[in-house]
């Protein structure tokens, strides 16, 4: 596994498989990987001759009292995990080789950036989209590779990518829990074990949902509701939204009728965690 941290080294690199007549496949991470992000790696080597990771923990997505400089890194157990599920390059830059003196170019969508994680983290989806388009420019890939569990930045980066006819295909890959139900995250790692345990409310309540949405339940008002007592008899958890939203366009829905996007985020102690499901699918 080749491991860069230029912009120069990847493209030469890149642009030797590209005349080779090799597919590329881009996973955009920010490190600190879990079986989540190894899923992704393991989809993109199925379908691509070759496999980028990108290692990057990105400052433009976070905000001014985010958890940037804490953000969990571990550059030497990532490179293990990503050469044993056969990952051909990783790319890892420094922010200035990402973002150099003067920088001033910026990439953003509008309408499905506005609810959800996007009203309490203004700026974030921004740092997202300029990160990734950049991303996409140095690799060339024919395929890219986003997980579920990212509800919000898998639709919005599939926009981008139609809006501004970026030659590349987004393939999204599903969400990986934990046995116990827990939503993997780099952030997990944040959790004491009592956070870790009241954490589980979370999916709980979303599967609890989609039981009655199976039942035939439609009534979004019931449905919420149901979700929000579940979370609320939880002291440590403080929900920070719950939408029922078309899985789509990501406007609010008052109904089961279509698929839905049932998307959580919530602060367990210090730690901002998010989850979701998709209910409604025929
Ligand atoms: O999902 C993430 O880890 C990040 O938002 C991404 C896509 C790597 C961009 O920095």
């Amino acid at each position: 596994m080749i491991w860069v941290d230029t912009i120069a080294e990847l493209r030469k690199i890149v642009s030797g498989w590209r005349r080779e007549g090799l597919t590329i496949g881009l996973v955009p991470t920010m490190g600190y990987f879990h079986e989540g992000h190894l899923s992704l790696m393991r989809h993109a080597k199925a379908e691509n001759d070759r496999v980028v990771v990108s290692l990057f923990v990105n400052p433009t997505q976070f905000g001014p009292n985010e958890d940037l400089d804490r953000y969990p890194r571990d550059h030497a157990r990532d490179r293990s995990l990503a050469e044993g599920v056969g990952v051909d390059l990783i790319f890892a830059p420094l922010p200035g080789e990402m973002y150099p003196e003067g920088f001033q170019t910026w990439v953003e969508v509008t309408g499905l950036t506005q609810g959800l994680c996007g009203k309490s983290r203004p700026g974030h989806f921004r740092g997202v989209t300029t990160v990734v388009t950049k991303l996409m420019m140095l690799v060339g890939p024919d395929r890219a590779y986003f997980g579920e569990k990212d509800a919000q930045q898998l639709r919005v980066v599939r926009r981008m990518v139609r809006d501004l006819n970026i030659p590349v295909e987004v393939r999204p890959v599903p969400l990986v829990r934990e046995a116990d139900g827990l939503a993997m995250s780099s952030r997990n790692v944040y959790l004491s074990p009592e956070e870790r345990q009241a954490a589980l409310i979370l999916s709980k309540a979303l599967f609890a949902m989609r039981d009655r949405v199976q039942a035939g339940e439609t009534d979004v008002h019931s449905l919420r509701e149901g979700m929000e007592s579940m979370i609320k008899a939880e002291p440590l958890v403080q929900l920070e939204y719950l939408e029922f939203v078309d899985d789509e366009t990501l406007e609010i829905v008052e109904r089961v009728e279509r698929p839905v996007l049932v998307a959580l985020a919530a602060k367990v102690g210090r730690t901002r965690l998010i989850d979701n499901l998709v209910v409604g699918r025929l």
